[in-house]
């Protein structure tokens, strides 16, 4: 039988001596194959054999009294006695404690990690990298619907700086080709994400000695999708025959702890602390049938809007803000020259739970700056549109 990594629960960790006592009592156990005593409050990884009895790690967790056996589940519950990472110090613990787990876990076997530049794959990889170096192979696929400078971060960040083992595929071709005049914006989701799913699935099929597949999951994740709200893991589609063992080191965090983590790393504050960014990307922004032109407005006010709000200490500030090219022309004037352009839509949110959001209000000479600002600097807008609409009843993308 295949042994099966669950995760043990003692309450009241912390001692330097008594864990090593806790360590070499469980490893006494016959069924135990190898047992990892992490520092992080509440909780120790147990790798078992599917044999072992509960009866015997609470009996040999219990000659120790500093410490109580609690149960022993999937891996999947937070312990209640988990302290909320907020400090670079718990942080520092946290990293210590999840190298060590990883290495146990990977010993010199091969992680392949979906790197998307977002939050919980960075914090995820700049662990990993931490902890097996060279064994992770990240994969980043730029879709051609990323921020502007997003994918050359994520080379300079991982690759120049971390060292790690990246392989960076530019699809912007596939994907834009496989979106031309597709106008239903959920067909342009199941596009991207098929196609995503298509190009990470080939270029794993180069790759030999993986047998781990790293997993940004993060706790609200496994909470969702236990309440059957959503499936949590993002990359799901390798072939069947692969049969990779899940790493997911940051899944018992909520995403202020997983920040903090990623800032204790070392990774770029605006990385650390980027704001939410669906997964079909700039797409959604570019209502209607993608054309690269119109795409191009949307990349660049986006990259205008982030400028401004980074130089008037808005980002930290405000939840979620974004551009939207819509697909109709209105007339104009530019150079006492008639001209038909897009109009650009301009909207900033901010929320707790995403369910209700309210609007952020502009002051007017930020207003007046942002409009001359995306009118002269970029090609085909003609005029700004301030949304300053709540949710509901409108949602935060367009589609
Ligand atoms: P809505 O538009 O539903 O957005 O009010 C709520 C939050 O979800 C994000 N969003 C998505 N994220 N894939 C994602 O990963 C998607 O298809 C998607 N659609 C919306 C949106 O940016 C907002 O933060």
């Amino acid at each position: 039988m295949a042994d099966k990594s669950r995760t043990l629960y003692i309450e009241g960790m912390g001692c330097p001596k008594c864990e090593g006592k806790v360590k070499a009592a469980l490893e006494a156990i016959d069924g135990v194959k190898k047992v990892v005593v992490s520092r992080i409050a509440g909780q120790a990884d147990v790798t078992c054999a599917d044999t072992v009895a509960d009866e015997d790690l609470k009996a040999a967790v219990a000659q120790f009294e500093n410490y109580t056996f609690t149960g022993m589940d999937d891996g999947n519950v937070r312990p209640e006695s988990m302290e909320r990472i907020t400090t670079k110090e718990q942080a520092d613990a946290f990293i210590e404690a999840q190298v060590d787990l990883l290495q146990k876990q990977i010993g010199d076997g091969g992680v392949l990690l979906a790197l998307s530049g977002g939050v919980d794959s960075s914090v995820v990889a700049a662990l990993l990298i931490k902890a097996i170096g060279k064994q992770l192979t990240c994969i980043h696929v730029n879709h051609g619907l990323m921020r502007k400078g997003e994918s050359q971060q994520v080379i300079d960040v991982f690759e120049k700086q971390l060292g790690a083992n990246l392989i960076y595929i530019d699809a912007t071709d596939r994907f834009l080709d496989k979106l031309s005049g597709v106008t239903d914006p959920e067909t342009k989701r199941k596009i991207i994400g098929g196609e995503f799913i298509d190009v990470f699935d080939e270029e794993a099929a180069k790759l030999s000695g993986i047998g781990f597949l790293g997993q940004g999951t993060i706790y609200p994740d496994i909470l969702e999708s236990k309440d059957g709200i959503k499936a949590h893991h993002n990359v799901g589609g390798l072939p069947e025959e692969v049969k990779l063992e899940l790493v997911e080191p940051v899944k018992l965090l909520f995403k202020d702890e997983v920040r903090v983590v990623g800032a204790a790393l070392g990774l770029p504050d605006d990385m650390v602390n980027r704001q939410p960014f669906p997964g079909p990307g700039l797409g959604v922004r570019c209502p209607g049938a993608i054309t690269r032109d119109r795409l191009e407005a949307v990349r660049e006010s986006d990259a205008i809007l982030r400028e401004e709000f980074a130089k008037n200490g808005l980002s930290g500030k405000v939840w979620q803000y974004f551009t939207v090219v819509p697909d109709f022309k209105s007339t104009g004037i530019k150079n006492g020259k008639r001209t038909f352009d897009w109009p650009c839509i301009v909207r900033a949110i901010n929320t707790t739970d995403v369910m209700e959001v309210t609007v952020e209000h502009f002051a007017p000479e930020f207003i007046d700056h942002l409009v001359q600002r995306i009118i002269t600097e970029v090609p085909g807008i003609n005029r700004v549109l301030i949304d300053y609409t709540p949710k509901p009843p409108a949602t935060v993308e367009y589609e």
